[in-house]
C-alpha cells in the first residue's frame, strides 16, 4: 500500500499534485511519501509484536538525512555499511546502541570509529577483520561486541547479483568456517561474542528461503551452546522482496512468522535489517520527455533522467512501473523504450513494453524507485544530482537541493606543475 494516487486524472502524493511540484522543483526529482514510509516501518515493526527485537533499518536502501530522521524519531535501529553510513546515521539522531555494522571490507578507522561510539555490533565476515577488530578494541581498551555472518548456502531465488547467502558468495563464512572463528573469537580479550548474522540476499519474494536459513543456523547456535558459547543476538539481515510487478512477496507478518518459526525455542534478541520491503514502493522518480523518436524498429521515449539517475533497469534489468502523471482520456499505450540523455545503450529506465503515450513535455513516474535509487546514482557525464522532495499531507518540502555546476567541480583542484 502506498499514498501516489490518481483524484480527477492527476497522480497525487497522498495530497499534492505531482506535477505541481514539478513546477516548482523542476525535473527530474525523486519524490517520497511521509505518510507511506511510516506505514511500512510501521507495519513491519508491528509484524513481530511479542518478540524481542530490533529492527535496524539498512541505511543503503536510502540514507537521505530527512528519511534517516524519521525513521530514528518512529524507534528504528540503523544496519550500516560504512563510516559514511555511521556518520549520517548519528547525524540523524540513531542511537548508536541500537546501530549493526555489516561488510567485508571495514577498515581500521571506520572499526575505530564504530567502537568509539558504541554500536550494537559489528558483524564479522572473516577471520582477518576479527583480529583486526580485537586489535583495535585493545588499542582502545574496550571489547567489541561481534556476531559473525554465516552463509548459509540457500538459494533466495533472486537476481543473481543481488544474491549474498550462496557458498560462491564473498559474504560472510561456511557454519564450519564461522565455529572456527567463534571459537577464536570466544578466546580473545577484547571480543565480547554477543550473537550471530546472515543475510541471504534482497529482494526475496518468498519465505520459504528465510525459513531455511534460520534452521541452518540454528545448528550452529545448538552447537555453540555446547560449547559454552551463548547467542544472545540473532540477526537474520533483510530481503524482503516488494512488488514492482507482479510480484507477491509474503506479508510482513507471514515474514515474522516463518522467523518466528525459526527461532522457536531459542532465549534471543532478533534483530532485522529491512531496507527495500520500508522505503521501496515509498518514493518515485519524477521524469519530463524530452522528444519522441522513431528508429527503424523502435519507438524511442527520450526524457530527462538516466541510469545516473536510477541505474537499476541497466544493471539489474529491474522492472519499475511507469505512469503518467496527468492522465489523458483516451490515449492508449504504446511500445515504446522510456532512454535517458546517456551515452550508452544501457542507459534505459524501461525497455520493450508497453509505456504509457506522454507527447514531449509531459510528465512520468518511474514508480518504486525509494529503494537503491537516489543513494546508487551517480555524476556520470557530469550530470547532476536531483533534488528530493517529501510530501506530507499536503505539504511537501524540497529534503535535498538539487546540484549546481559548482558542486560538480567543488573538491577538484588543477596541479601546479601544468
Ligand atoms: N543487510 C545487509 C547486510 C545487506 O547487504 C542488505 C542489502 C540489506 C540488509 C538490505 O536488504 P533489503 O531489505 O533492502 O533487500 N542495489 C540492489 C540491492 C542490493 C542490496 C544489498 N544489500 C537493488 O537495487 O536491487
Amino acid at each position: 500500500m502506498h499514498h501516489f494516487q490518481y483524484v480527477q486524472g492527476r497522480l497525487c502524493c497522498e495530497g499534492v499534485r505531482i506535477e505541481d511540484i514539478a513546477d516548482r522543483v523542476g525535473t527530474p526529482f525523486y519524490l517520497y511519501s511521509h505518510d507511506t514510509l511510516t506505514r511500512h516501518f510501521n507495519a513491519f515493526h508491528e509484524a513481530f509484536d511479542g518478540i524481542d527485537r530490533l529492527v535496524c533499518y539498512s541505511a543503503k536502501a536510502n540514507s537521505s538525512q530527512a528519511i534517516l530522521t524519521l525513521f530514528a524519531r518512529l524507534g528504528s535501529g540503523l544496519d550500516i555499511v560504512s563510516g559514511g553510513e555511521l556518520f549520517r546515521g548519528l547525524t540523524a539522531g540513531f542511537d548508536p546502541a541500537k546501530i549493526v555494522y555489516s561488510g567485508v571490507g571495514k577498515t581500521a578507522a571506520e572499526i575505530d570509529s564504530a567502537l568509539e561510539h558504541g554500536i550494537c555490533m559489528l558483524n564479522v565476515e572473516s577471520r582477518p577483520e576479527l583480529e583486526l577488530i580485537n586489535q583495535r578494541a585493545a588499542l582502545m581498551g574496550c571489547r567489541a561486541p561481534i556476531a559473525v555472518r554465516v552463509n548459509p548456502d540457500v538459494d533466495p531465488k533472486t537476481h543473481p547479483y543481488i544474491s549474498t547467502g550462496l557458498k560462491k558468495n564473498k559474504f560472510g563464512l561456511t557454519s564450519q568456517a564461522a565455529l572456527d572463528v567463534y571459537r577464536d573469537a570466544h578466546r580473545m580479550t577484547h571480543i565480547d561474542v554477543k550473537g550471530i548474522d546472515c543475510h541471504i540476499g534482497s529482494q526475496i519474494t518468498e519465505a520459504g528461503p528465510f525459513r531455511d536459513a534460520l534452521l541452518r543456523l540454528r545448528g550452529l547456535i545448538d552447537q555453540l551452546a555446547r560449547e559454552k558459547i551463548a547467542i544472545r543476538v540473532v540477526d537474520v539481515g533483510g530481503g524482503l522482496g516488494i512488488t514492482y510487478r507482479d510480484e507477491q512477496p509474503p506479508h510482513p507478518k507471514a515474514y515474522a512468522d516463518a522467523i518466528r518459526e525459526g527461532l522457536a525455542g531459542l532465549d534471543v534478541r532478533l534483530v532485522l535489517e529491512p531496507g527495500r520491503v520500508i522505503v521501496g514502493n515509498a518514493g518515485v522518480l519524477v521524469t519530463r520527455v524530452l522528444y519522441r523518436k522513431e528508429g527503424d524498429h523502435k519507438s524511442f521515449m527520450v526524457v530527462d533522467a538516466g541510469m545516473n539517475d536510477l541505474i537499476r533497469p541497466s544493471l539489474y534489468d529491474a522492472h519499475h512501473d511507469v505512469w503518467p502523471v496527468c492522465e489523458a482520456a483516451g490515449r492508449r499505450p504504446i511500445l515504446a523504450d522510456i532512454v535517458g540523455p546517456i551515452c550508452e545503450t544501457g542507459d534505459f529506465l524501461s525497455r520493450d513494453r508497453e509505456v504509457p503515450d506522454a507527447p514531449p513535455g509531459d510528465l512520468l513516474a518511474v514508480m518504486s524507485a525509494g529503494a537503491y535509487g537516489f543513494t546508487m546514482a551517480s555524476n556520470y557525464c557530469s550530470r547532476l544530482r536531483l533534488p528530493e522532495v517529501m510530501v506530507r499531507n499536503d505539504a511537501f518540502d524540497i529534503i535535498r537541493k538539487r546540484q549546481t555546476y559548482d558542486d560538480l567541480i567543488a573538491g577538484e583542484s588543477v596541479p601546479d606543475f601544468l
